[in-house]
């Protein structure tokens, strides 16, 4: 199922746009690709933190093997976005922005507890997230570059979200998971910053599901339907009580 695109834009054929797209459109769409694309920067030098970490406990090797591929993954997912974001010929706003990859979860849990958080929130929570998106984003998009490129990141991202599922599960072979589920709320607040919040009312005007740009509140419902069907009940098939999480989403306005 992978497509392999290079970084190089002109490799990408040109864009193919069914009206006139004026300059404001231009940047938002550009700027949804190139955000994307320090994401995935963002999320390369995570996976090359969290590949060392395990190391350092008795993780299994398929596991530690599966989070290297991940991390090469994304350096190839920023080049595929990256690429797409230049055939708008818009320059990039986030050059220069930092890729921090800061740990998540409170600074006082253990070195082994602090990797299962991250899994969760970044594995279970973002990934799935993240693979529910760009389902729809591919069954809707229509210009041919850009589906292009979505395809060619949606089977990995399925991949990292499996990775942290399967984290989660041999922790819990490991020793008592309970504790992740007043944390919950917590991860879902920062996966929903990530996906619905980023350049919200340039998303208003111009959402372009061709372009592979949905609308916000196609977002929303993405959002609340992939933690309701996929993402609590894998929790709570791993022993990690979904209520809070759920409770939560539930007094979000925006849901
Ligand atoms: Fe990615
Ligand atoms: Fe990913």
């Amino acid at each position: 199922m992978r497509v392999v695109l290079t970084a190089d834009a002109d490799a990408l054929p040109p864009l193919v746009l069914e009206a006139p797209l004026p300059d404001e459109g231009r940047r938002a769409i550009a700027g949804e690709w190139w955000y994307r694309a320090w994401a995935e920067r963002d999320s390369a030098a995570r996976y090359a933190r969290l590949h060392a970490a395990m190391q350092a406990l008795d993780a299994p090797q398929n596991l530690i093997d599966g989070c290297r591929r991940a991390g090469f993954d994304e350096v190839r997912h920023a080049d595929i976005c990256a690429a797409n974001a230049r055939r708008f010929e818009v320059p990039d706003p986030f050059a220069d922005r930092p890729t921090p990859a800061a740990p998540l979860g409170r600074g006082d849990l253990s070195a082994r507890e602090r990797l299962l958080y991250e899994f969760t929130a970044f594995g279970c929570v973002t990934e799935s997230l993240n693979a529910s998106l760009l389902l729809e984003t591919h069954d809707r998009a229509t210009e041919p570059g850009i589906r292009g490129a979505v395809h060619g990141l949606l089977a990995d991202e399925v991949q990292h979200a499996r990775l942290g599922w399967a984290w989660l599960a041999w922790s819990g072979q490991q020793g008592d998971v309970g504790w992740l589920a007043q944390h919950t709320p917590a991860m879902l607040q920062a996966a929903a910053s990530r996906n619905l919040s980023d350049s919200e009312a340039l998303c208003a005007r111009w959402a372009l599901p061709a372009l592979g740009y949905l609308p916000q509140a196609d977002r929303v419902a993405i959002f609340v339907r992939c933690v309701v069907e996929v993402i609590a009940p894998g929790l709570a098939r791993f022993d990690v009580n979904p209520e809070p999480m759920l409770d939560w989403l539930e007094a979000q306005a925006w849901v």
